[in-house]
């Protein structure tokens, strides 16, 4: 923190300078809410996709080896941020259409993951699926800056508890998605280990 205020940087005046009082506050609440939901989410369906496939959970119990493929394939099956919106700046033509500036656009990540064009048989989860490049980071300058640690933090978190815990199952009475604008995933989740 100390370092983030008092870093000198050229800004996009040419003005050298360290961040502002509100553009340290608003970076690290940018940072530790892109950082945490998301990835709090992505745990959760950690839980529910893989009691949903207790055959797959097997295979990862049995391979290890298979954990970040399998991180992988629930990122692209259930991803933590469903969509990414833009302003358009400027008139811009997608499949023979203008949409004009001024417009807001919707991409919806979660649709795009089940794209039978990009990935064969899409609604099915496979832990051993070549996933690739998926969108659920988003593409471009936005790229999500903590994808790496994303991934990390679900393989360590996957791995424990397939270490503790081999079996579980979902008390799907209990369990409730939150009401969020900008991430899906479980308010609870409660297990049963067994
Ligand atoms: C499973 C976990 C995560 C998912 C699904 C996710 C998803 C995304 C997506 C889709 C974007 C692009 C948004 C856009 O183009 O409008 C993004 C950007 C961003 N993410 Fe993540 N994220 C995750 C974890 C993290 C973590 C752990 C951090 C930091 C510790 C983080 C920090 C950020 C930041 C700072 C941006 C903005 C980058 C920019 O605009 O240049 N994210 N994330």
């Amino acid at each position: 923190m100390t370092r983030l205020l008092t870093t000198e940087f050229e800004d996009e005046d040419g003005k050298t300078r360290t961040l502002t009082h509100d553009e340290a506050i608003v970076y690290t609440t940018v940072v530790a809410g892109a950082g945490n939901e998301t990835t709090g989410r992505l745990i959760g369906w950690l839980g529910s996709v893989l009691a949903q496939n207790p055959d797959q959970r097997q295979a990862l119990v049995d391979d290890p080896a298979l954990i970040p493929g399998a991180i992988e394939e629930v990122l692209r099956y259930e991803p933590p941020g469903p969509f990414i919106a833009r302003y358009v700046t400027q008139d811009v033509e997608y499949h023979g259409r203008t949409i004009p500036e001024g417009s807001a656009m919707m991409f919806i990540v979660g649709a795009a993951n089940r794209d039978e064009n990009r990935y064969p048989d899409p609604d099915r989860f496979d832990v051993r699926r070549q996933v690739g490049q998926q969108l659920t980071f988003g593409l471009g300058v936005h790229y999500c800056l903590g994808a790496a640690l994303a991934r990390l933090e679900g393989r360590v978190a996957l791995e424990e508890i397939l270490r503790r815990f081999p079996r579980w199952e979902v008390d799907w009475d209990g369990a409730e998605l939150a009401q969020t604008s900008t991430v899906r995933g479980w308010e609870t989740l409660p297990l049963i280990i067994g």
